[in-house]
């Protein structure tokens, strides 16, 4: 039987970027010890409270269908969190709960883009983007954000390649590269979206993990509310990854239609998946904190490590839970260097090139371990570097 193009073309003909990943997971698996550093998945575990909070809801009856938009009260938790952080006018009806931002992704452009239509997105990117934009029939268009800009992308930069396009997907604070989008570079975004009337689509989910600057969400900016789909998720912000909870913020037609999806997709997030997203809400700014509080220690001590050295430069990271080095003094490539560096270190890393050709030549490293084990990767992974040169 034949697959549709489609799903046969979601990796666009090439790689999905995850094969290191893939290979490290498979060396330990048989037993070997590799020190994982690729995905962004925390050494902790979700809480202890929240779980409690999780098993008190299932055991309380909250196991059957859950209502689809996601709950009255869990979208009224979003809603309050989000008018308190950013000022704009939000109710439970600009809300959808989602299984994780993944999927929020995915709707968010489900719902903006025809098939065939043009959707932008910035480069360096988080693997999965152009993937997502290929799920829902578009026609990825990556954005370069240079280097020498902060990895910042500029008004000139999303307009060389804006006309005829319906979308503009961002994510601040950035995954690969740590940049926080300054106020500037958000006006500049903004203003391309006005003028070239497209959707920005504002992925968040590293919104608690800000370590220089400030975070602010695109939607509060003049004129954007209207345009702009919000995507975040308590992954990241509560180590909550595997239990795959997430909203959308958007205007209230977005949300109206994209119940419509949900109803004929997921069938909403589990029940008692909910209950703990919003108890885990209610905990107040301190736990997340606590949570994003080891990957602020560690990029400290990752970039004195690296200060020692001159052979791979350190991309500041200003948020999220990774950090950037660039290899290409070694003369390598991105993907050869993490490849050696996996069979000849046991430390696996992520290419820069699955994150697009705006990271070739560098690596990103997930400061997801502990901070022996870390300091003692870190070190190794120069050492390697130094023997290349
Ligand atoms: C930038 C970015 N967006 C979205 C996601 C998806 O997160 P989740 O589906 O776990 O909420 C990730 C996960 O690593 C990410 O790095």
């Amino acid at each position: 039987m034949k697959l549709s193009n489609r799903v046969l073309t979601l990796n666009g003909g090439g790689s999905n970027g995850w094969e290191i990943f893939e290979q490290a997971r498979d060396m330990i698996a048989a037993g070997e010890p590799v020190t994982m550093l690729t995905i962004g998945e925390h050494d902790i575990g979700t809480s202890q409270e929240i779980l409690e909070a999780m098993h008190a809801a299932a055991l309380g009856g909250h196991t059957g269908y859950a209502a689809i938009p996601g709950t009255p009260s869990l979208r009224q938790t979003v809603a309050d969190r989000v008018q308190a952080r950013t000022g704009v006018a939000t109710t439970s009806k600009n809300v959808l709960i989602v299984p994780g931002g993944q999927s929020g992704l995915f709707a968010s452009h489900f719902a903006a883009l025809n098939p065939g239509d043009r959707a932008l997105h910035i480069d360096p990117y988080y693997a999965t983007s152009p993937g997502t934009l290929r799920a829902v029939g578009a026609q990825p268009v990556a954005v370069p954000a240079r280097a020498q800009n902060g990895f910042q992308p500029t008004y000139e930069d999303i307009a060389a390649h804006a006309e005829g396009a319906t979308s503009l997907l961002i994510n601040s604070p950035n995954n690969p590269t740590g940049a926080v989008y300054s106020a500037e570079t958000l006006d500049a975004i903004a203003k391309a979206c006005q003028d070239f009337d497209l959707w920005l689509i504002s992925d968040e989910v590293y919104e608690t993990q800000v370590w220089e600057g400030q975070h602010i969400s695109p939607r509060s900016l003049p004129g954007m509310a209207e345009r702009t789909i919000v995507v975040n998720s308590l992954s990241k912000s509560h180590a909550m990854t595997g239990s795959r909870i997430g909203w959308i913020v958007a205007p209230e037609a977005v949300i109206q239609e994209l119940t419509e999806l949900v109803t004929n997709t997921t069938y909403g997030v589990t029940g008692f998946v909910q209950d703990a997203a919003e108890f885990a809400l209610k905990q107040g700014t301190s736990v997340e904190a606590a949570v994003a509080e080891p990957f602020l220690r560690r990029r400290g001590f990752v970039q004195s490590l690296v200060e020692g050295q001159n052979v791979a430069q350190l991309v500041p990271a200003q948020g999220a839970m990774y950090v950037m080095l660039d290899v290409r003094a070694t003369g390598l490539s991105g993907k050869d260097f993490a490849s050696g560096l996996l069979q000849e270190e046991l430390i696996a890393v992520m290419p820069g090139e699955s994150f697009g050709t705006a990271a070739a030549g560098h690596i990103r490293i997930a400061l997801t371990v502990d901070d022996d084990r870390l300091q003692d990767a870190i070190k190794r992974l120069l050492n390697y570097a130094k023997a290349r040169i």
